[in-house]
């Protein structure tokens, strides 16, 4: 057996080469196709972001306008998928639906899944960019209770999906700028992260060949989970349950105690052993946000808080635990006014573009094989049939 390295979790084997990110965690760095997160949060837009991803460099104004009319123009989702929506539980989370809408829509968008064509692949790749803000509104929509509401195509994408989400048929909604804004920078912060857990379940889910919009599936499937997207969510509720300042060494205890399984939600990573970046934009988010919609909220007093005692704390310190890109991010998505059960699926709809892109690149890989890990067998050795009755 001393044939394979065995690396569970796969802390260090490249799974494949990739041209889109890049991330120094040691130093706290990422960039896409070059360009830093800082700069694309501060000065692009998640259209030109998912441009960049997918087509390597930055857009001019014509190619960014035409994008921008091409996404625009597959934001709208079969009729039939309404009916799919129906057959959800009302209390359905919304990843479970968003796993459901994204795997159906493999069913319904035959003319872009063979994956030979690079024509179809990009095809694919718009309309899944352009129909998870429309699924994600959708899934919120139908928790509650309220009518789908069509895409409105005068409207931005980030704009598109703030009226889907929080509009009604009955009432004209005006998209306020400043959450427009910080929900776009959101979205550029999410938008890809190398070979992350979801990414990778892409990538091997599409090594196979399989139908791209199967795949994007899989990935929502894998991003749901607590260590990974559904952090962001888990947070929230983790700050929210410590409520106030005073009760946060109790859970800094917990967190730091063996016995218990207890984490800090929003805390630690994989890759980065440093101030994650996205993070630093977070919480400057927030601040913005709270300002301009006049709003205060004692979680995020406690997120802050929280930082600062984990920061100048031995155990944080020595295993290089900061916070990651999920612990600010539910503080603004909930003064925006999303519920926190939408939170990963914000998150989806943002990686998506990754995703998509990810994809793109491994089809498009001469070297591309399907991927295949082995293992390490612990099993019994070979042994003969025992007939029922002599058990
Ligand atoms: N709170 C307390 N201890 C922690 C935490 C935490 N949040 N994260 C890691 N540790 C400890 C862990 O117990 C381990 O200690 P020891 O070496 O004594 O056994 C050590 O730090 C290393 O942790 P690990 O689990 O071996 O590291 P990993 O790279 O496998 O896990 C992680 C990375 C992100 C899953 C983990 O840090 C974690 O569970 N964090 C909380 C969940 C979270 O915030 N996830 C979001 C990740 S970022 C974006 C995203 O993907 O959504």
């Amino acid at each position: 057996t001393g044939m394979f390295t065995y690396d569970p979790g796969f802390t260090s084997t490249a799974s494949c080469d990739s041209g889109l990110t890049y991330i120094d965690g040691g130093e706290g760095v990422l960039l896409h196709r070059g360009y830093p997160i800082g700069q694309l949060a501060e000065q692009s837009s998640f259209m030109e972001v998912a441009y960049l991803l997918l087509n390597k460099e930055l857009p001019n104004k014509d190619e960014l306008d035409k994008f921008i009319w091409t996404i625009t123009r597959h934001t709208m989702v079969h009729e039939q998928l309404a009916t799919f929506f129906r057959g959800f539980r009302r209390d359905a989370h919304p990843m479970a639906i968003m796993c459901g809408a994204v795997g159906a829509m493999s069913a319904f968008y035959h003319d872009s899944t063979d994956i030979t064509d690079p024509q179809q692949r990009m095809i694919a790749s718009h309309r899944l960019i352009a129909k998870m803000p429309t699924i994600a509104a959708m899934a919120y929509k139908y928790s509650i209770g309220q009518p789908f509401l069509y895409p409105d195509n005068d409207l931005s994408y980030t704009g598109n999906f703030l009226r889907m989400t929080f509009g009604v048929p009955a009432e004209k909604y005006e998209v306020d700028p400043v959450v427009e804004k910080a929900l776009d920078r959101i979205f550029i912060l999410h938008a890809d992260h190398e070979q992350n857990a979801s990414t990778s379940t892409v990538r091997l889910a599409g090594s196979s060949g399989a139908n791209p919009f199967a795949c994007i599936a899989a990935g929502i499937a894998c991003l749901w989970g607590p260590a990974h997207g559904g952090a962001n969510e888990a947070a929230l509720n983790m700050l929210r349950e410590i409520g106030t300042p005073e009760r946060i060494p109790e859970y800094i205890a917990r967190a730091k105690n063996k016995d218990d399984p207890f984490r800090l939600m929003g805390f630690g990573h994989r890759v980065y052993k440093n101030y994650d970046p996205r993070a630093t934009v977070m919480q400057q988010t927030v601040r913005e946000v709270f300002k301009a919609m006049n709003v205060k909220d004692p979680v995020f007093d406690v997120a802050l808080q929280l930082e600062e005692i984990a920061l100048n704390d031995d155990y944080f310190v020595e295993k290089k635990l900061f916070p990651n890109v999920d612990f600010y991010s539910g503080v603004v998505l909930s003064a925006i006014g999303f519920p926190t059960a939408m939170f990963t699926a914000l998150f989806a709809l943002a990686r998506t573009v990754g995703w998509v892109a990810q994809w793109n690149e491994m089809i498009s890989d001469p070297a591309q094989k399907i991927g295949r890990p082995r293992q390490l067998y612990t099993g019994p050795t070979q042994r003969d049939y025992v007939p029922l009755d002599k058990r």
